[in-house]
């Protein structure tokens, strides 16, 4: 059968590494896994006010995520936790109360950093949220990504020094959608 995966990428720069991880991490992934990267840079700020109502782009997001049968996470670290508009997107798909979207939906968690903890403090903050959110989430094996020069090659797949590894990750991300979608 045939599954969607939601990627979110914690990162709006337009060279972002984890932009660019998620891209070459999908394309590792079984031909019958259909990974969309959603936008999350068109969401106002989450306001409660909103709830009855919420805006377009936050319909949108929640729509993609609900449709899906996981949601992988790329982030970056930002001052040791996830970026705010990672968590800006998360607030608004989560709520109004009762409407959670990502519940029950099977998460992966990795992140790539310039800093040698590869966004271990990062991931650890958001494991804590997806618990909350009731997200069964990839234990092991973890991936704390450290940017390097030889981190993908010149096509922008991941180069030979990591693909082993990323490779292995990805398999196991896989085989908990599918466990989890049975
Ligand atoms: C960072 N960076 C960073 N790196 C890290 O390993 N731990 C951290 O706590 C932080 N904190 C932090 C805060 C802010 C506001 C910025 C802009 C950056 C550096 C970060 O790893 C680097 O900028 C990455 O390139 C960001 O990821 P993308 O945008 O390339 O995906």
């Amino acid at each position: 059968s045939r599954y969607e995966i939601a990627v979110l990428v914690g990162s709006l720069r337009r060279e972002s590494f984890n932009g660019k991880l998620a891209i070459a991490l999908t394309r590792l992934a079984p031909k019958e896994f259909e990974c969309n990267l959603l936008e999350i840079g068109d969401l106002p700020l989450y306001n409660q006010d909103d709830d009855a109502d919420q805006p377009a782009p936050a319909k949108r997001l929640k729509a993609e995520i609900k449709r899906s049968h996981g949601v992988l996470f790329v982030t970056p670290e930002y001052n040791r936790s996830i970026p705010g508009v990672l968590k800006n997107a998360i607030d608004h798909a989560s709520r109004p109360y009762g409407h959670n979207a990502f519940a029950g939906k099977p998460a992966g968690v990795i992140g790539a950093s310039i800093g040698s903890i590869g966004t271990a403090c990062a991931q650890q903050h958001l494991r804590d949220i997806l618990a909350y959110l009731d997200m069964p989430t990839l234990g092991q094996p973890e991936a704390f990504i450290h940017v390097t020069d030889n981190l993908f090659d010149a096509d922008g797949n991941i180069g030979a020094v990591s693909r082993k590894f990323l490779q292995g990750w990805i398999d196991k991300y896989v085989a908990w959608v599918q466990k989890h979608a049975a």
